[in-house]
């Protein structure tokens, strides 16, 4: 990876994820894209809409993009609501996207999730390989792009590579519209509020990560030996799996007055129970040494430290 382009950069992992890659390979070799523009500009930014594949090429060439990773689209709830716009952006925005690449050969980044996954998966230590037969729109759109991935690569040679990303936590950009959010939100209520009624129900275990690994894992994966990928779209990686009592018990360590009810959503509960409640991640380990730095304690403790300084911050 040496000039990145990025779509949905100012998205929840977008956003963090340009700031890492300018980091590594230089500020003026990553052009952060995304549909809206952000109030304020650093770095190379362009606006695009991943529907318009014209100018995505446009912008691809004009910047000599040698690596593209493409972040835009809808997460699981959010696509629930509209599920034939959730298509045509999803799986439009990915088809443009791979095009482009192959045109201009470029190396292919495209996150794929847990929600790959549905209820006829086992769903313990869920392998690598195995049933994948969702039932949401977001699932759908996340196997077809795993396999399109795939086909880029076996007809077209396009380096394209992978990951089944768990929820995912930060406290820099809010996710919208996913089904694991709640582990994002817990946080901020905790510390708002002293309190938080989850819409997941308590017993409900999902994967999770902390946004420093889930970045690191995307640099790993790119920079990884192509010659001992024998998979690529898309490795199943975890840092931890919980259930919404867990992480509230791990917060009441630091806030001891911390309270959880519940008040569950149908929608999201529903795609909850149809998704893992652990994967293995061994594939990726063995194939491109895929490693965490964060389990449930300590991403707790750095998010409430980081997340009070933050919400200090935007008073
Ligand atoms: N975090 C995502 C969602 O909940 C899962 O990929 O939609």
């Amino acid at each position: 990876m040496k000039r990145i382009l990025v779509t949905g950069a100012l998205g929840q992992i977008g956003s963090e994820l340009v700031v890492k890659l300018r980091s590594i390979y230089g500020e003026e070799n990553v052009l952060s894209t995304d549909i809206r523009k952000p109030n304020e500009i650093n770095g190379p930014f362009e606006v695009l809409d991943v529907m318009d594949s014209k100018r995505m090429y446009e912008l691809a060439k004009q910047f000599g993009a040698d690596t593209f990773i493409h972040l835009a689209a809808l997460l699981s709830a959010t696509a629930e609501k509209n599920p034939q716009f959730a298509w045509h952006l999803n799986m439009g925005g990915l088809v443009n996207a791979l095009e482009v690449s192959k045109e201009l050969n470029l190396q292919f980044f495209t996150p794929s999730s847990i929600g790959a996954f549905g209820p006829s998966t086992p769903k313990d230590n869920t392998p690598q390989d195995t049933l994948q037969r969702p039932t949401t729109m977001y699932g759908v759109n996340k196997v077809a792009g795993e396999l399109l991935s795939d086909y880029y690569f076996n007809r077209f040679g396009v380096d394209t590579r992978g990951v089944r990303f768990p929820g995912l936590i930060s406290y820099v950009t809010p996710p919208g519209g996913g089904t694991t959010d709640y582990a994002v939100e817990i946080y901020y209520k905790a510390i708002e509020e002293g309190k938080y009624t989850s819409y997941i129900a308590k017993g409900t275990y999902m994967d999770m990560m902390y946004m420093p690994d889930a970045l690191q894992a995307i640099v790993d994966l790119m920079e990884a030996d192509p010659s001992k990928l024998k998979h690529r779209n898309a490795f199943n990686i975890s840092a931890m799996s919980f259930e919404p009592s867990q992480i509230a018990g791990e917060i009441s360590k630091h806030i001891p007055t911390f309270e959880i009810d519940y008040k569950i959503d149908p929608v999201r509960q529903a795609i909850a129970d149809s998704w893992p409640n652990s994967i293995d991640s061994s594939a990726a380990v063995e194939e491109w040494g895929f490693k965490v730095e964060y389990d449930l304690e300590k991403m707790t403790v750095d998010m409430l430290d980081k997340l009070s300084g933050e919400l200090k911050k935007r008073g």
